[in-house]
């Protein structure tokens, strides 16, 4: 297997840094051309998508917190509400039908037991409107949805899933697209900006891998931590529940997430000089809140890093330590702020040493119930 690792030490490592080709591969088809085509997701995916009135989104793990991006783009975007479930919940719970109701299951392996199930439920209720956006295009998944998007991250052997998520954002921003253009709620020069967004993702990302001396600082100081909070607002407090779930499964260290407008409802009451506290930080509309819910952090004593966008003016100072990403990237800045925590959570599994591809008690396709 070395030889494939190349000059990787872990697979989690490769996968991480083959995200540009990963985002590359996967958006290909918008490579030359100026608009976006619902033909995307399948030959009949036209007449689906325009007739879609809500979007119900499920998944597991990783893939549900793409769902979870997904949720802000779909509503601020293309207008259409969406609901984003996690599959073990909406498999067992009585819910209300609706056959204007796109299903979108997510998953990396197309094989996750409670995703299939949650699947082919929705669709013994009526909900015919199908897709799957997955990275294996034999899978199970995919064999039971009308439309599907096959994400070209390559093969994912990480447990923690890396590459798999950020194509994941891809595909879920194409969906987003092709809805609002349907919906016309895209004018032409909105798309053109959208898809030159999208095709410079590649570059984009690889800037925000030259980051990794830095991070792997980081990742010294607070390996020997307990516990961590992470911060986030809006589309990106997905990213920090990302951040969070990647903490946790390889490293060790308990980690939680908050939406950070949550803060003063609870987790506040935990945050002293022990308690590392990540926020992502992006300069977007909700910076200023943001900000705010950061001070009410230092005020007890808790140590900040903080992932900010190049614009985000956060003084540096004891106790607040600043890493600014190389551009702010608008409503595609979950895809990039989310990186720097991957890396976060590899850096500090190595400082301590723990089986970063197949950490403890998880499995990488959970296939059973
Ligand atoms: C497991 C993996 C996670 C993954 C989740 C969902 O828990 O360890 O990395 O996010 O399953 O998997 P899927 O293949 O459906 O995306």
């Amino acid at each position: 297997d070395a030889v494939e690792l190349g000059q990787y030490r872990h697979y989690m490592q490769k996968e991480i840094f083959e995200q540009p080709q990963a985002l590359g591969n996967t958006l290909e088809m918008i490579a030359g051309g100026n608009t976006i085509s619902p033909q995307v997701f399948g030959a009949h995916a036209g007449d689906v998508l325009g007739a879609t009135r809500r979007v119900l989104i499920i998944a597991c793990g990783t893939s549900f917190h793409a769902g979870l991006v997904a949720r802000y783009w779909l509503e601020s975007i293309a207008g259409i509400p969406c609901a984003v479930e996690i599959a073990s919940e909406y498999r067992y719970r009585v819910s209300v039908a609706d056959p204007e109701t796109l299903v979108v299951v997510i998953s990396q392996s197309g094989e996750t037991a409670d995703t299939l199930a949650a699947l082919k439920h929705a669709k013994q209720l009526g909900m015919d409107k199908t897709l799957a956006i997955c990275n294996v295009p034999e899978s199970a998944i995919v064999r039971e949805t009308a439309l599907r998007f096959i994400t070209r991250a390559g093969p994912e052997i990480g447990v923690a899933s890396t590459k798999a998520f950020t194509t994941q954002l891809a595909a879920l921003a194409l969906l987003t697209l092709a809805l609002a253009k349907i919906n016309d709620r895209l004018t032409a020069d909105d798309e053109n900006t959208y898809l030159t967004a999208l095709r410079h993702l590649p570059v984009a990302v690889t800037k925000v891998l030259e980051l990794e001396p830095e991070i792997e600082q980081w990742a010294q100081r607070f390996a020997s931590k307990q516990h961590a909070l992470f911060l986030g607002r809006g589309r990106h407090w997905p990213i920090a529940m990302e951040g969070a779930l990647k903490l946790k499964e390889i490293s060790y260290i308990h980690a939680e997430s908050y939406a950070a407008g949550e803060l003063k409802h609870g987790p506040l009451a935990l945050v002293d000089r022990d308690m590392p506290v990540i926020a992502v930080a992006p300069a977007d509309e909700l910076l200023e809140k943001l900000k705010s819910n950061l001070q009410e952090v230092r005020a007890r004593g808790g140590e900040l890093y903080v992932f900010a966008d190049a614009g985000s003016e956060i003084p540096e100072s004891d106790g607040v330590h600043i890493l600014h990403m190389p551009e702010h990237y608008g409503m595609l800045s979950p895809v990039l702020h989310v990186i720097p925590l991957q890396l976060l959570s590899y850096h500090a599994a190595l400082v301590k040493g723990t089986d970063v591809d197949k950490p403890r008690n998880l499995a990488k396709s959970v296939t059973v119930e």
